[in-house]
């Protein structure tokens, strides 16, 4: 049986709203490796550690901090995940998802998500940012397991069109005035923490991913569950296994999201005002 219930949500909710200075968000943010700056744009902000939102998990990995940013971004009202949840970490994946059921209840409407991954599309180059297309759900798992609550949504929902076309045309809108390459393609998700091998690179690119990370996906579900209109974008760190001869590296991650981080933050905040 789900921990999660709608009493847990509203209780996070409830508390969410008791601190965040009345601002009602309409777009929420779930920013992955390299773009938790973001936070330092937010005007007239409030931050909510998450350890103290009732029935939220904590965030362990290297270059995730734990916080809940509530403000303007862009004329828009944002609520910000700084940090988010992997289901490698542990999490159940009902509970790496559980802020996405809390900005759905906070009255968000669209969410913006974005990862590291490696380019499987053997075309892509390390520092390319890619528009997420569609996904492929490689976790192992799904965080609608169990029984389902119709109240956060129905029990068989829809995927064909998980990544909206609408906010997508607005990406490449928005990077081709600034100039921006942007890649379109199909993220894999995987549950992780181990790099892929080489063969499981070459398994992906057949069954049509460009891109391989270990997140985003069981928040897309979750967020196409509770009915949030999503854009996501990966920013492809490096070329996955197998491609380059040399090994793979959190550090090469972290650096390439560093060399891209400006033109990203860029095209992120471009976006937002015309979600
Ligand atoms: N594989 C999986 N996750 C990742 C990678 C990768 O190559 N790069 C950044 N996140």
């Amino acid at each position: 049986m789900s921990t999660i219930n709608q009493a847990a949500i509203q209780e996070a909710a409830a508390y969410i709203r008791q601190h965040s200075n009345n601002i009602n968000p309409e777009i929420g943010l779930i920013l992955g490796s390299g773009l938790g700056v973001l936070a330092d744009l937010i005007e007239d902000g409030i931050s909510i550690p998450y350890h103290d939102i009732p029935h939220f998990p904590v965030s362990t990995v290297e270059g995730h901090a734990g916080e809940l940013l509530l403000g303007t971004v862009g004329g828009r009202k944002v609520m910000m995940m700084k940090g988010r949840f992997h289901l490698y970490e542990g999490y159940k994946p009902e509970l790496t998802t559980f802020p996405v059921r809390v900005m759905k209840e906070l009255g968000v409407k669209s969410m913006l998500v974005t990862n590291a991954a490696g380019g499987v599309n053997t075309s892509y180059e390390a520092g390319d940012l890619m528009v997420i297309s569609d996904h492929l759900n490689m976790t192992g798992t799904n965080p609608l397991m169990g029984p389902n609550d119709n109240a956060l949504g129905v029990r068989f929902p829809d995927m064909s069109e998980a990544y909206s076309k609408r906010l997508r045309a607005v990406a490449h809108e928005v990077a081709q005035e600034q100039g921006v390459k942007l890649q379109e393609g199909v993220y894999a998700g995987l549950l992780g923490p181990n790099y892929e091998t080489p063969a499981e690179i070459v398994m992906l690119r057949t069954l049509g991913s460009d891109a391989v990370g270990m997140s985003t996906v069981s928040e897309v579900i979750v967020a196409r569950h509770a009915g949030l209109e999503v854009l996501g974008f990966s920013c492809i760190t490096n070329m996955a296994a197998g491609i380059l001869d040399q090994p793979l590296d959190h550090s090469e991650v972290m650096e390439t999201a560093d060399r891209v981080r400006e033109k990203f933050l860029k095209l992120v905040l471009g976006i937002i005002p015309k979600m």
